[in-house]
């Protein structure tokens, strides 16, 4: 039987998560991988009412675990700044990190990457993307082999949870409210609304499959908080529904990175994926299309990964590439081309139309098609656009030009992301 002495940093909701897990499948893993797993000393700042440690020894000063005879930090204090020097600190100290923790990877993670790489020591980082759905060491290990094109997904759960609800109807405000209720979003909830949590994730994995930096440089981030549900009606009746879309492709060896609403094909995969899960498309040589689909939040789905990060560390003790310096440049996003969704609220007036599609014609963008729909209930009416792929720099001149029409009130527009 093999045996890992880990000290825990951090006694919140996902600490105890992976106490509580360590315990109930303790069996489970001592079978399946011939480990024992054993918890010498834990970092809390202060109890948990929640969960008893029993007899392990409690450090105040988180910064203490280091200093015990265990192989493994797992640090889950979260945050970045304090979490990055406990890192630094652990790694120096020639121990193996394991974190479950999205920010300081995304921020810092090249720096910390290479401070593992020199201490011949592992950090491991499964349950910062999609908690223990597995896929930082499907694309590190059982992906080696292949040539990545493209990675694209619902990284973030709550965001797939309220535009799920929103399809049936629901309003936005309402179901983020019942989102918070079932402790899906992010104690600060913009950043799951906001497509930040998306964006750290995907940049993780853009760096696993492409060597883009962490912190990648500046990439386009947009939530979820302008879409309206009568956009799920309109866009059904074209065949298409609405997803939180993560992106990282690789185009002419640079890097497509970007995170935001997509219109993606109603009968895809990914709009097949409705609620909190989170699902990925990994497009690959060998392999083809893979699927992966399965919980991003919670204790046992975050134990889970940093339980599998414990278990590869047990197998192989000895320091695995850490990073892959292979860095590509990120394509500059207002190159890019898209297919766009158009929601304009105009005047019911002769003439409207014609104005509207000519914006469309002098910015040289072709449109694919083009309908009214019901009048709303203040004499506005829906022109609903679908157009051919432009280039993105002109979007903006685009919507700005259509405002600037007397006869449109309002304006929403969404890229469609080819599959
Ligand atoms: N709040 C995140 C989500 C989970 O909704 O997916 C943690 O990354």
């Amino acid at each position: 039987m093999n045996k890992l002495r880990i000290g825990i940093c951090g006694w919140g909701n996902v600490a105890t998560g992976l106490f509580k897990t360590l315990q109930t499948n303790a069996g489970e893993i001592k079978k399946r991988s011939n480990l024992e797993i054993e918890i010498i000393a834990i970092g809390a700042r202060r109890d948990n009412p929640k969960c008893d440690p029993g007899n392990i020894i409690i450090e105040r000063d988180i910064f203490k675990i280091i200093d015990y005879d265990i192989d493994v930090v797992v640090e889950l204090i979260g945050g970045v700044d304090v979490a990055r020097d406990l890192i630094i600190k652990s790694l120096n100290a020639k121990k193996h990190v394991v974190t479950a923790n999205k920010a300081v990877i995304f921020n810092h993670g090249d720096e910390l990457l290479s401070i593992a790489n020199k201490n011949g020591v592992n950090l491991l980082y499964e349950s910062s993307v999609c908690a223990g759905t597995p896929i930082i060491k499907l694309l590190k290990q059982e992906l080696a082999a292949s040539k990545i094109s493209k990675i694209s997904g619902m990284l973030n759960g709550t965001s797939n949870y309220i535009l799920s609800n929103m399809e049936e109807g629901m309003e936005f405000e309402s179901t983020l409210k019942l989102a918070q209720e079932k402790g899906y979003a992010e104690p600060d909830p913009t950043f799951d609304i906001e497509g930040t949590d998306a964006a750290h994730k995907i940049g993780i994995l853009s760096s696993l499959a492409f060597g883009s930096s962490l912190p990648p440089k500046d990439f386009y981030i947009k939530g979820i908080n302008e879409i309206h549900k009568d956009d799920f009606k309109y866009a059904h009746e074209m065949g298409y529904t609405i997803k939180h879309l993560a992106i990282a492709k690789l185009t002419n060896n640079s890097i497509d990175l970007r995170a935001h609403p997509s219109l993606v094909k109603l009968d895809s995969y990914l709009a097949s994926l409705k609620g909190v899960r989170n699902g990925i498309e990994v497009e690959t040589d060998l392999l083809g299309t893979l699927h992966i689909a399965g919980s991003g939040a919670g204790q046992e789905a975050t134990a889970s990964g940093v339980i599998s990060d414990l278990i590869y560390l047990s197998d192989s003790k000895i320091q695995k590439v850490n990073n892959n310096n292979e860095s590509s440049g990120l394509i500059n996003f207002i190159d890019l081309d898209f297919q766009y969704y158009f929601y304009i609220e105009a005047s019911d007036l002769s003439g409207v139309m014609a104005s509207i599609s000519s914006i469309f014609a002098n910015k040289d963008v072709s449109i694919e098609s083009i309908s009214q729909k019901e009048n709303l209930n203040n004499d506005l009416v829906p022109i609903i656009i679908i157009t051919d792929p432009f280039k993105e720099k002109d979007h903006q001149e685009l919507v700005d030009k259509l405002l600037d029409l007397d006869s449109v009130n309002k304006i929403r527009s969404i890229r469609i992301e080819p599959q």
